[in-house]
C-alpha cells in the first residue's frame, strides 16, 4: 500500500443495491463493474454470497469475469458467510474478503445480544477460520463511529492480530460530525495495536447530508481507503458518491496536498449513466458533479462571467468528468462498423458478434424513427438489452382516446404461460395501458411514482419512463425507453413487474 494514495472500494454492487427498489440481475452487474474497471477502481464488492443464490452467482461472475481490481465479497462474522466468500471468490484475479460484527452498545445489545467479551471472541475466531482463504482480509466494526472508542481500538487490535489489514470504520447511520470524525480516526490510529500493519478505511451514509465531508475529514486526518457508490446509491439516503469525493480532492489538490488519486474522471458521467439506467433511479439535476445541471449556468451575470473566463463561475470543467455537450454520433447511414466502433468507444467492449448484430438492427430501427442518434441514445438501447430473465414482455399494445379525456387500451403479453391479452379504461392512454397490464399479469401490485423526460434533445427524442411499483410492502424500479412515451411507460411497468417475478423466483429458491 502507497502510503500518499487514495483507495477507492465501490460498494455500488452491495450497499447500492440494497437501495430501495434497486434490483440488479447478474448481466447488468457485470456491465456496472466493468464501467468500474474502467474508472479505475481498486476494489470493487460484488456482492454478499451468502443473502441470496442470486448474490452468489453475480460474486462468482464477476470474480471470473471481471480482471483489472480487487473483488471483495461481503460476509457477517460467522463460517457459513465466510465460506460462501470464499466459494464465490475461488476464480478472482485477486480476492478480498470483506466480514463485518456489530461494535456499538445498541447494536450488541439489541441486534446481536452478545456482550463485548463474545464480540471480541467472534472476531478471533472467525479471522482464524477466514485466514489463507483469501488474498487479504478487511475488517469493519458496523456502527464503528457510535462504538465506544477504546473498544473499537481493541476489537480493530484482534482483527489485526488475526489478518486484516484493512479496517473499516462504517458510519453506518450517518450520525457523524466532519470535526468529530477527524479526532475519532486520529484516536483510533494512536490508540490501536498494530495499526501501522493496517490501512484505515471509512464508509460514510449519507442521512443528513455530510457524507463527502466526513469521508475527506477522514482523508484529512489519515484514513487511506474511502468506501463509496457511483450516483451515491446506498442504503436509506445512500453512501457517498465517489464522484464528490474525488473531485474534491482533485480539485482541491492545493489543499490536500501530495495525494495520489488514480481514478480516471473523465469516466464519471458514462458509468452515472450506465447505473443510473440500469438501477432505473434518476439523478437528480443538481447533483454534484453528475447532474444535468451541474455544469448550467443560467443567469446572465453568470454567462456573462463564463464567456470572459470560465473560471469565474466553473471550478472544474465539464470535460474533466466526461460531461461535454452531447455529439450528434450516428445515422441512418452508418454502417455496422460506425456502429461496432462507438460501442466500443462507450466502453461496451464484450459483446459477442451475434449481440452486435442484434443492437444493429434495433439501431437501424431507432435511426429510421430519429434522424440524429446521440451516445446517450445507444448506451439507452445497450442498457435496454442487456440480457436478462423476463417473465413478462410486450408483444403489442393499442390505445384510443375517447371523449372527456378517456381512453381505451389493449395490450398482449408474452408470459410465463403463453401469449396472453386483456383491455381497460382509464384516464389517459398511459393509464388504460398500465390497467391493460396489470389484468394481464394479475397481481396486486400498485403504481408509486411515475416519470417521463426526453433522453436527448428534439421533437423525436427518445423518452425514457421511470416508475416504481409496490408488491408484498417493498418497492420495485422499472424503466422503459421508446420514441413512444406511451410504450416507454408499459415497457417501465413490465420491467419493474419482472422485477417483482425475479424477486418471488429467489424468494422461492431459497425456501427450497
Ligand atoms: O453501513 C455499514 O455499516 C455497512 C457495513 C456492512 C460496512 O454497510
Ligand atoms: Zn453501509
Amino acid at each position: 500500500m502507497e502510503q500518499n494514495r487514495i483507495y477507492f472500494f465501490d460498494t455500488t454492487l452491495r450497499d447500492g443495491e440494497q437501495t430501495p427498489g434497486v434490483a440488479l440481475q447478474t448481466p447488468e452487474k457485470v456491465e456496472i463493474a466493468k464501467g468500474l474497471v474502467r474508472l479505475g477502481i481498486d476494489v470493487i464488492e460484488a456482492g454478499f454470497p451468502a443473502a441470496s443464490s442470486g448474490d452468489f452467482e453475480a460474486v462468482q461472475t464477476i470474480a471470473r469475469e471481471v480482471k483489472g481490481a480487487t473483488i471483495c465479497g461481503l460476509a457477517r462474522a460467522n463460517e457459513k458467510d465466510v465460506q460462501k466468500v470464499a466459494e464465490a471468490l475461488a476464480d478472482a484475479e485477486r480476492s478480498r474478503l470483506h466480514v463485518f460484527i456489530a461494535t456499538s452498545e445498541i447494536h450488541m445489545k439489541y441486534k446481536l445480544k452478545m456482550t463485548r467479551e463474545e464480540v471480541l471472541a467472534k472476531v478471533k475466531s472467525i479471522l482464524e477460520f477466514a485466514k489463507g482463504k483469501f488474498d487479504e482480509i478487511e475488517f469493519s466494526g458496523e456502527d464503528a463511529s457510535r462504538t465506544d472508542l477504546d473498544f473499537l481500538c481493541e476489537v480493530f487490535g484482534v482483527a489485526i492480530a488475526g489478518g486484516a489489514t484493512i479496517l473499516n470504520v462504517p458510519d453506518t447511520v450517518g450520525y457523524m460530525m466532519p470535526r468529530e470524525f477527524v479526532d475519532k480516526i486520529r484516536y483510533i490510529r494512536e490508540h490501536t495495536p498494530g495499526i501501522e500493519k493496517a490501512i484505515i478505511s471509512v464508509h460514510c451514509h449519507d442521512d443528513l447530508g455530510l457524507a463527502n465531508a466526513n469521508s475527506l475529514a477522514a482523508i484529512e486526518a489519515g484514513a487511506r481507503q474511502v468506501e463509496c457508490t457511483v450516483n451515491g446509491l446506498g442504503e436509506r439516503a445512500g453512501n457517498v458518491g465517489i464522484e464528490e469525493v474525488v473531485m474534491a480532492l482533485k480539485t482541491r489538490h492545493d489543499y490536500f496536498g501530495d495525494l495520489q488519486v488514480h481514478i480516471d474522471t473523465k469516466q464519471f458521467t458514462k458509468v452515472s449513466k450506465l447505473v443510473s439506467r440500469l438501477t432505473g433511479v434518476v439523478v437528480p439535476p443538481n447533483k454534484a458533479i453528475i447532474g444535468s445541471n451541474a455544469f448550467a449556468h443560467e443567469s446572465g451575470i453568470h454567462q456573462h462571467g463564463m464567456l470572459n473566463n470560465p473560471e469565474t463561475y466553473e471550478i472544474m470543467t465539464p470535460e474533466s468528468v466526461g460531461a461535454e455537450k452531447t455529439n450528434i454520433v450516428l445515422g441512418k447511414h452508418s454502417g455496422r462498423h460506425a456502429f461496432d466502433d462507438h460501442l466500443k468507444s462507450l466502453g461496451f467492449h464484450t459483446f459477442t458478434e451475434e449481440k452486435i448484430n442484434d443492437l444493429f438492427m434495433k439501431f437501424k430501427a431507432l435511426a429510421d424513427r430519429k434522424k440524429q442518434v446521440y451516445d446517450d441514445d445507444i448506451i439507452a438501447l445497450v442498457v435496454d438489452n442487456i440480457h436478462h430473465k423476463k417473465a413478462f414482455e410486450l408483444v403489442a399494445q393499442y390505445y384510443k382516446l375517447g371523449e372527456k379525456g378517456y381512453a381505451y387500451a389493449d395490450v398482449r403479453l408474452m408470459t410465463p404461460d403463453g401469449e396472453r391479452a386483456d383491455a381497460a379504461v382509464g384516464d389517459g392512454p398511459v393509464d388504460a395501458s398500465l390497467k391493460a397490464v396489470e389484468r394481464v399479469v394479475g397481481l396486486p401490485i400498485s403504481l408509486k411514482d411515475y416519470q417521463i423526460r426526453a433522453i436527448t434533445a428534439g421533437k423525436d427524442a427518445l423518452g425514457e419512463a421511470t416508475l416504481k411499483v409496490e408488491y408484498n410492502g417493498r418497492l420495485y424500479h422499472g424503466r422503459g425507453i421508446s420514441t413512444d412515451i406511451v410504450k416507454s411507460s408499459v415497457n417501465a411497468y413490465i420491467n419493474a413487474v419482472n422485477s417483482v417475478f425475479l424477486a418471488m423466483e429467489l424468494e422461492q429458491q431459497e425456501e427450497e
